[in-house]
């Protein structure tokens, strides 16, 4: 596997990764007789996982985690944590990025200049409907319906607490609906504009519900994936990963 095809894999496996190989690098290191106090070897494992996390091409948030990772083993080392605190932790993760685990298509958010950008990709006539399918924590829905008073802004999120982040930063905006549920049982005929940022696996399938649901003259939108064998008709790079872009077919 190259190093850009490693790019495109989920932040999460790269952040694992990072940290497993920093790992490995220490194992070498005292096996080759090196000694050092606890300490050393924490800050060697932070450096080794921050540098290699920004080789596997994770952003400074990551990075900084990463390096605080080690740290805050280091400091929850021997401490009397009931096992319950653990459970409310897996449990909260679970809720957040689990969907993600099992839809293959994990949680990660387009930036503040894609929301600008898929605003000018907006049809200018009042009454547009628009739905982002899989909303994250609703970024998108919330920029666009605070910009388009004049049209009805959905967001639809599989992941409980993710889609109750959404549902309360939407709240204030009347404009704005955020649903809990799945993107494939949600009818895409009453939208003028169908937005996704998923991953490549259901580009395929998704690609066949909007051409079943979707009316003439409506406008399905990729952030960065492509549908195999769709040349898109407009395609607009936006800052965020590598080749973020997003990928536009008027139908
Ligand atoms: C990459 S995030 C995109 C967030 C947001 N749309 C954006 O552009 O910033 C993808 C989201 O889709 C959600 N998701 C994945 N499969 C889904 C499904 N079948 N139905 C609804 N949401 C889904 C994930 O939980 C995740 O929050």
């Amino acid at each position: 596997m190259s190093l850009a095809s490693l790019h495109r894999t989920p932040p999460i496996l790269r952040a694992l990764l990072a940290q497993g190989l920093a790992f490995v690098g220490l194992v070498v290191l005292a096996r080759l007789g090196l000694r050092f106090p606890p300490a050393v070897w924490m800050v060697l494992q932070a450096v080794g996982a921050a540098l290699l996390s920004r080789l596997l091409g994770l952003d400074t948030p990551w990075v900084l985690l990463q390096a605080a990772l080690p740290c805050l083993a280091r400091a929850l080392w021997g401490m009397p944590i009931p096992p319950w605190v653990y459970l409310i932790l897996f449990t909260v993760l679970a809720l957040v990025f689990g969907g993600g685990l099992l839809t293959r298509v994990p949680l990660y958010h387009a930036s503040r200049d894609a929301w600008v950008k898929l605003e000018a990709l907006l049809p200018e006539a009042a009454g547009l409907r628009f739905v982002d399918l899989g909303c994250g924590f609703g970024g998108p829905v919330a920029h666009l319906a605070q910009m388009r008073p004049d049209g009805h802004f959905t967001g639809i999120e599989a992941s409980p607490l993710t889609w109750l982040v959404a549902w309360l930063r939407c709240l204030p905006l009347p404009n704005a609906t955020i649903r809990l549920g799945s993107l494939w049982r949600t009818d895409l005929a009453p939208f003028g504009v169908v937005y996704a940022f998923l991953s490549p696996v259901p580009m395929p399938a998704l690609w066949t519900k909007v051409q079943q649901e979707l009316p003439p003259g409506s406008r399905f939108i990729s952030h960065s994936f492509e549908v195999p064998g769709q040349t898109p008709h407009q395609t607009v790079p936006v800052a965020g990963r590598e080749g973020a872009r997003l990928l536009v077919w008027f139908l």
